[in-house]
C-alpha cells in the first residue's frame, strides 16, 4: 500500500490496495491515521459491489441511512444513489445532492463523520467535487477574527427554503424542503475542535448556517458572509476530477465540500454514497 499526499494542505491518494480484501491490521491502522491526518482519501481503481462499500464504510462509524427509500440500492439500502439518470420518467437517485458548500448533516446534534463516494458512471464533462480545508481556513483567520468568533455558535437549518443564500435546484424540491421547515434548527460552535487531532476548524457553511445565536442579523449576516468568503479562498480548496471506480472518502469534522454540477441532464453521473454518524461538535 502507498499513501501519497496531494499537493495542497490536505488529501492523499492511497494506491496498491483492494478495499474489498481483508486488510492487514497494520495497513488498516495506517489508513485510519491517514484519514484524520489528510482529511480526504482517494482510492483509485476499486472494484466494489455496494455490499463491499458498506463493509468498508462501517469501519468509520455507525452507518446513517439517508434519503428516500426509492433512491437507495434495493438489496443494500444503506447505499444511496446520487444520479441524474431517469428510468421510465423516474429519477433513480438523488438529483443535485450537495450543490452548495456544506459539511454533511450539520443541522443535527450528531452530524456526519465520514462520507464515502464511489464513482459508477461519469458525465463527459463536469461532475467534479470540491473540498475546502476548514483547519486551514481557521488557521489563516486574523487574530482579531479568531477572538471575535471564539465563543459564537452558528445556527444550522436543514430546509433550503429558510436560507436566502441557496436555491432549490432538485425537481420536486420545494415540497421536500417545505416538510423540512418543521425540523428544529441546531446550533454548533463556529470553531469546532476535532475530537481526534485536537485541531480547530471553522464549522459553518452557506448551505446550512443561517445565523448566529444571540446576534442580530444586521451584525451576524455580514460576519457570516466574510467567513464564507474566507472558507473558499483558492488555497483552501482541492477539486476532485473523478475517474470511474474512484472511491473518495472525507472527514466532515474538518472539510466542507460541494458537488460542482456542470453536466447536462442526459449526460449520466452515478455515484454510490455511504455516510457514517459522528459525535456532537464541541
Ligand atoms: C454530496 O455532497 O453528498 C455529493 C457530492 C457529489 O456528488 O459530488
Amino acid at each position: 500500500m502507498k499513501i501519497k499526499k496531494l499537493q495542497g494542505s490536505f488529501g492523499a491518494k492511497v494506491c496498491n490496495i483492494d478495499l474489498k480484501s481483508n486488510l492487514e491490521r497494520e495497513d488498516f491502522e495506517k489508513i485510519k491515521t491517514a484519514f484524520v491526518k489528510y482529511q480526504l482519501l482517494i482510492f483509485p481503481s476499486q472494484k466494489l459491489e455496494p455490499k463491499h462499500q458498506l463493509t468498508w464504510s462501517k469501519h468509520f462509524g455507525p452507518i446513517q441511512k439517508l434519503y428516500a427509500e426509492e433512491h437507495r440500492i434495493p438489496d443494500c439500502p444503506e447505499v444511496v444513489v446520487l444520479s441524474n439518470e431517469q428510468i421510465n420518467g423516474k429519477h433513480v437517485g438523488v438529483v443535485a445532492a450537495g450543490d452548495y458548500w456544506h459539511s454533511d448533516l450539520s443541522p443535527s446534534n450528531n452530524p456526519g463523520l465520514a462520507t464515502i463516494l464511489y464513482a459508477r458512471r461519469l458525465p463527459s464533462e463536469g461532475g467534479d467535487t470540491e473540498f475546502a480545508d476548514m483547519h486551514m481556513a481557521y488557521q489563516t483567520l486574523s487574530t482579531k477574527m479568531r477572538k471575535q468568533i471564539a465563543n459564537l455558535r452558528g445556527i444550522h437549518c436543514i430546509s433550503k427554503l429558510r436560507n436566502h443564500r441557496v436555491k432549490v435546484t432538485r425537481p420536486g424540491g420545494r415540497a421536500y424542503y417545505k416538510k423540512q421547515n418543521e425540523i428544529p434548527d441546531v446550533s454548533h460552535p463556529l470553531v469546532r475542535t476535532h475530537p481526534v487531532s485536537g485541531l480547530k476548524s471553522l464549522y459553518l457553511s452557506p448551505r446550512f448556517t443561517i445565523g448566529i445565536e444571540n446576534m442580530e442579523d444586521i451584525k451576524a449576516q455580514p460576519l457570516l458572509d466574510e467567513l464564507f468568503a474566507h472558507q473558499i479562498k483558492p488555497e483552501h480548496i482541492y477539486r476532485h476530477k473523478w475517474k470511474i471506480d474512484d472511491l473518495v472518502m472525507w472527514d466532515n469534522r474538518s472539510l466542507n465540500h460541494r458537488a460542482c454540477g456542470g453536466y447536462k441532464t442526459d449526460d449520466i453521473r452515478r455515484i454510490h454514497r455511504t455516510s457514517t454518524l459522528g459525535d456532537q461538535p464541541f
